[in-house]
């Protein structure tokens, strides 16, 4: 830790002799060090894509083609689902409480260039907003350049309306 901590001075101090300027500097500490303290909320980690235990409310696989997990609504990772317009996505999978109070889950791959889809609450529907591609709630192609409708999942809410189960 030390060590690190001497690095970082030296190469601070190194860079500043340079006559860098302080966002410069912070370019190179994000590219010279574990960008830990650089990254984003982007960054942050998918709750539990591969599958295995719960991880913030979510149990199951998210990801790839044997989609089943459970989504826990009073967690506070997805207690916002319990809200009418809301949508999340859990790894490869944006579900959404619609304005109509149906949950549904489709892909979030858009099946134009892969972005990541969002559900919209004012028009109901889900779009990609890389090239502004529009799917119904059942995945159906609404709008271009896509032409491929989303991969739909089924959805089956527990009876005390606290457990989402989501399977292909
Ligand atoms: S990647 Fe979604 S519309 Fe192009």
């Amino acid at each position: 830790m030390e060590n690190v901590k001497a690095d970082k001075m030296k190469r601070g101090e190194f860079l500043r002799s340079l006559g860098l300027s302080t966002s410069t500097l912070m370019a190179f500490y994000c590219i010279g060090t574990t960008m830990t303290a650089c990254g984003s909320s982007d960054d942050e980690p998918e709750p539990n894509p591969g599958g295995g235990g719960s991880v913030n409310g979510v149990t199951g696989t998210t990801t790839g083609n044997a989609i089943n997990f459970t989504v826990d609504l009073t967690h506070s990772n997805a207690k916002d689902l319990k809200t009418a317009g809301t949508g999340k996505v859990f790894g490869d999978v944006l579900v959404a409480f619609t304005t109509a109070n149906q949950y549904v889950a489709l892909s979030r791959i858009c099946t134009h260039e892969g972005s990541t889809v969002g559900y919209r609450k004012e028009q109901n529907d889900i779009r990609c907003p890389t090239h502004l591609s529009e799917f119904s709630l059942t995945g159906a192609v609404e709008q271009g350049p896509a032409t491929t409708p989303l991969q739909a999942y089924k959805t089956s809410l527990s009876s005390d309306g606290n457990t989402l189960t989501v399977t292909a």
